[in-house]
């Protein structure tokens, strides 16, 4: 009898446990459009500490940027002490003398969420403690502390299969159940995009970015990237199929704000729109400037990023220095974006009527001879519509951002 009771007992364990592990999914409904708030790493690298965190959650509040839509105020690499003798991790006590749980309190009372950062391999990129083989473990940390966002990382993880491992995360985030946007980031190595979609709410599609143009940054075995050379491989990699509400394609953190000029931060800052990138500010908000505060809080373009259709933007005409872009939006209405690449001022005339528009991956097709659009200039506050050519002079790697609605 006893044997039975045992025999019985086992099954049931194995089967809940079978259970429970199919029931492991990522959480949804965390990332129906793209997420926006803020990440150390661009600006701070490892220098974090709690005063700097909770100072910026006050500077997202008192910008407008939490009324623009910011939510996550986002440490990366860096906050981590080691781990004790049972190997729960614990916080630079340096650093963080007051513990993640009342910072993550600090960070809700203002209405905005706390993000946190590891890594799939047995160290950071920084060097401190990864996650492998602790994942459980501090997947529950991060529910207990009241964590609502993880960036998990791929440094140190030789021989570590890219799938096994962001799915390990994702189990182990869903099983602590607290729901924890969950970032992939292994910069596009192992193609994410073909995997990562049931896995993570998004994942990094290119390497890291640099506050540049259109420069790379070479740090000996890798390079970092200035905003077109992200703009160019994304195309190459034909990204914009994979991308959509629940699982984005991530482009880096923004560097709007870091030493740029102010067309090219509008552009970046237009483009990562336009893309449905997460819009996740590198910058020190305590002390932007004003232009950088109206880039960074301009409503009509972080509408377009957060449009419920959510379909990322095509390059709809390819033509040297002039580059259009063009994303379908909900309610039949569209944005396309004139951008120069160049270096001089670029003069262009676009007659609706000769550039119809197909997009084959939504189905949309526009004849402008037959249907009529008015528009809106995002930017400069404009508007027109599609009778006439739009005669454009864009000033160098500057953009002119356009919304356009059926006219009746
Ligand atoms: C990698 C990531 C960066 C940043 C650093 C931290 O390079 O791609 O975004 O998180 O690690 O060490």
């Amino acid at each position: 009898m006893r044997k039975t009771l045992i025999k019985t007992g086992v099954l049931c364990s194995a089967l809940l446990l079978s259970v429970n592990a199919a029931a492991e999914k990522k959480f949804e409904g965390l990332a129906d459009t793209p997420p926006m708030g803020w990440n150390s790493w661009n600006t701070f690298d490892c220098d974090v500490d709690e005063n700097m965190i909770r100072e910026m959650a006050d500077a997202m509040v008192e910008s407008g940027m939490r009324d623009a839509g910011y939510e996550y105020i986002n440490i990366d690499d860096c906050w981590h002490g080691e781990r004790d003798e049972n190997g729960e991790i614990q916080v630079s006590e340096e650093h963080f003398p007051s513990g993640m749980k009342a910072l993550a309190d600090y960070v809700h009372s203002k209405g905005l969420k706390l993000g946190i950062y590891s890594d799939a391999g047995n160290t950071t990129c920084a060097g401190r403690p990864g996650s492998r083989g602790h994942e459980y473990q501090d997947a529950r940390t991060y529910a207990e502390w009241g964590i609502d966002y993880l960036k998990y990382d791929w440094c140190d993880t030789e021989n570590i299969n890219p799938i096994g491992a962001y799915t390990t995360m994702r189990d182990a985030l869903h099983e602590a159940g607290r729901p924890i946007y969950y970032s992939i980031c292994e910069w596009g190595d192992n193609q994410p995009w073909e995997w990562a979609q049931d896995i993570g709410h998004s994942w990094r599609a290119t390497g890291d970015i640099y506050p540049c143009w259109d420069c790379s940054y070479n740090w000996g075995s890798w390079s970092s990237l200035g905003v077109l050379k992200i703009l160019d491989i994304r195309k190459d990699l034909r990204l914009r199929q994979y991308a959509g509400p629940g699982h984005w394609n991530d482009y880096d953190m923004m560097e709007v704000g870091n030493g740029m000029t102010e067309a090219e931060d509008r552009s970046h800052f237009s483009l990562w729109a336009m893309l449905n990138s997460p819009l996740i500010t590198g910058n020190d908000l305590r002390s932007m400037s004003d232009t950088t505060r109206e880039i960074l809080t301009n409503k009509e373009i972080i509408a377009l990023n957060q449009d419920p259709k959510g379909v990322e933007a095509m390059r709809y005409i390819d033509a040297g220095d002039l580059n259009v872009f063009l994303k379908p939006l909900a309610n039949d209405e569209l944005a396309l974006l004139f951008l120069n690449r160049g270096d001089d001022v670029l003069k262009y005339s676009h007659d609706w009527q000769f550039n119809i528009i197909k997009d084959d991956q939504t189905g949309l097709e526009i004849n402008f001879n037959n249907e009529r659009f008015t528009w809106k200039d995002l930017w400069k506050g404009g508007k027109g519509n599609t009778d006439k050519p739009l005669n454009l002079e864009i000033p160098p790697h500057d953009v002119v951002v356009l919304r356009l609605k059926p006219a009746n």
